[in-house]
């Protein structure tokens, strides 16, 4: 899908202009993601998919929206953990909560009970923590669903994982 066919439905981007607009969350528009795609494309993408998902199931497509926006707003590029760190605070156990913070820091209007758990459970079954609410298991399905393309390049998924240390140059 392009992204304009998104920046043109008036009824999601009512929802999610602030975010969009924020100048800290379009730094992510500089964040390597997966193979050419950045954080901003892939939060964008995962918020689109989950809020028409939501919709269609007659669930609050509102959170879904929001909550797939911020559910990677964190601080730096997966691609550039260089960092020695013990198992259990690399990028794919630790990113959840760092979201989470940014998100409350940056929106606090707009983190409630319900966004709040998409945004910290979007790891699962990674972070053991199963989803509280159907709109944090579509959001985690979708996210999981859109980095597929991953495996395109299975040398990614160690460092993805933050299993292995990664860097600029392995590109
Ligand atoms: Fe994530
Ligand atoms: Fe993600």
């Amino acid at each position: 899908m392009k992204k304009n066919k998104i920046f043109n439905d008036l009824a999601y981007m009512k929802l999610v202009k602030n975010i969009l607009e924020n100048d800290e969350f379009t730094k992510r528009e500089n964040f390597e993601h997966h193979i050419n795609k950045s954080v901003y494309d892939h939060c964008l993408y995962v918020s689109y998919y989950s809020y028409k998902i939501a919709k269609k199931l007659h669930l609050d497509e509102k959170s879904a929206a929001i909550g797939g926006l911020l559910h990677d707003f964190y601080d730096e590029p997966w691609i550039c953990n260089i960092e020695k760190k013990n198992f259990f605070e690399k990028h794919g156990f630790v990113h959840a909560k760092k979201s989470l913070l940014n998100s409350k820091k940056h929106f606090s209007n707009l983190i409630d009970k319900k966004v709040e758990n998409i945004i910290l459970r979007h790891m699962f079954p990674l972070n053991i923590i199963p989803p509280k609410y159907m709109e944090s298991w579509i959001v985690s399905f979708v996210d999981k669903y859109t980095s597929l393309e991953i495996f395109l390049k299975p040398k990614y998924i160690p460092i993805y994982l933050g299993i292995k240390k990664g860097g600029k140059n392995e590109r």
